[in-house]
């Protein structure tokens, strides 16, 4: 499968591609926020309004969702970024999609931005569920960072840290502690270089863990809400194909500038 940047709606485009034709699948659609999200950038952005209930909102995910577990290769996994507002009614639907027993994770992604609640405490998280297509069979690449608490650790000899046990030595990774499933990245600024102004842009460190993590080199990597392409221009800097589709023309836009200017980069 080649590199790809469709600007259609993702219901018609996911169902012209091949069963199985993709190893690790991120979207971040509308959160069910019930505003039409813009910015001076992107004057349309991106319409996440629904007529009545969550009830429209669900009927328009199964759909797409079902189409994502069919595109799924044997070792793939599916990520879906939510927040408060939708998250626990996706997490039913992808249950019934996916089989509980493929449900991995729940992950947090915690940051600071501006605004403080003061009459709860102030949301500062977004949610990220991860279903394999079938867990056991799933690309997981573990990944660390942090450090282990070293009070009280001895140091053999060559340096290394470790602690005695009854069993012996117990060496502590030289990279740190294995990730958990509360991340902390930050936000990407107002003035963050990295910001195309492309409203809900999210950072290239979450989607580049993400990533590392879900695939390997050479792995097709899809997002159908790709938006600015930031899941597409960190799978292109890791060696991954990508796929990509929006149905907004501002934002196919923007993806491929960011895209070309990456392949620029890489050709200077
Ligand atoms: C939250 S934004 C994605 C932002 C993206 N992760 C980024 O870093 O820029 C959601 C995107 O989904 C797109 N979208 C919504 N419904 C769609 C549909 N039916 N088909 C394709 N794209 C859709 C919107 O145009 C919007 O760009």
């Amino acid at each position: 499968m080649k590199n790809l940047l469709q600007e259609a709606d993702n219901l018609v485009f996911m169902q012209s591609l091949p069963e199985a034709s993709c190893d690790l699948i991120y979207v971040d659609p509308p959160f069910w926020t019930g505003k039409q999200r813009t910015s001076a950038r992107s004057p349309n952005g991106y319409d996440d309004r629904w007529p009545d209930d969550i009830a429209d909102y669900l009927a328009f995910m199964e759909p797409r969702l079902k189409e994502m577990h069919r595109l799924l290769s044997e070792r793939g996994s599916l990520y879906v970024h939510l927040d408060w507002r939708a998250v626990h009614y996706v997490k039913v639907l992808l249950d019934r999609i996916f089989g509980r027993e493929n449900f991995l994770n729940e992950i947090i992604w915690a940051y600071r931005t501006g605004g403080v609640g003061k009459r709860w405490f102030s949301r500062k998280h977004d949610t990220i569920l991860l279903y394999a297509r079938h867990a056991g069979r799933h690309i997981f690449n573990a990944q660390r960072e942090g450090e282990f608490r070293t009070d009280g650790l001895k140091q053999d000899e060559n340096g290394r840290l470790y602690k005695s046990t009854k069993k012996g030595r117990l060496y502590f990774h030289a990279d740190g502690p294995t990730m958990t499933d509360v991340w902390d990245i930050p936000f990407l600024s107002t003035v963050s270089l990295e910001r195309t102004g492309y409203p809900s842009q999210k950072p290239l460190a979450l989607l580049e863990r993400i990533i590392r993590a879900s695939s390997n080199p050479g792995d097709v990597v899809a997002d159908f809400f790709c938006g600015s392409g930031t899941t597409l221009v960190a799978a292109a800097k890791l060696n991954r194909r990508w796929i990509g589709c929006d149905r907004g023309e501002e934002a196919c836009d923007i993806a491929r500038k960011r895209l070309a200017e990456l392949q620029t980069k890489a050709n200077a």
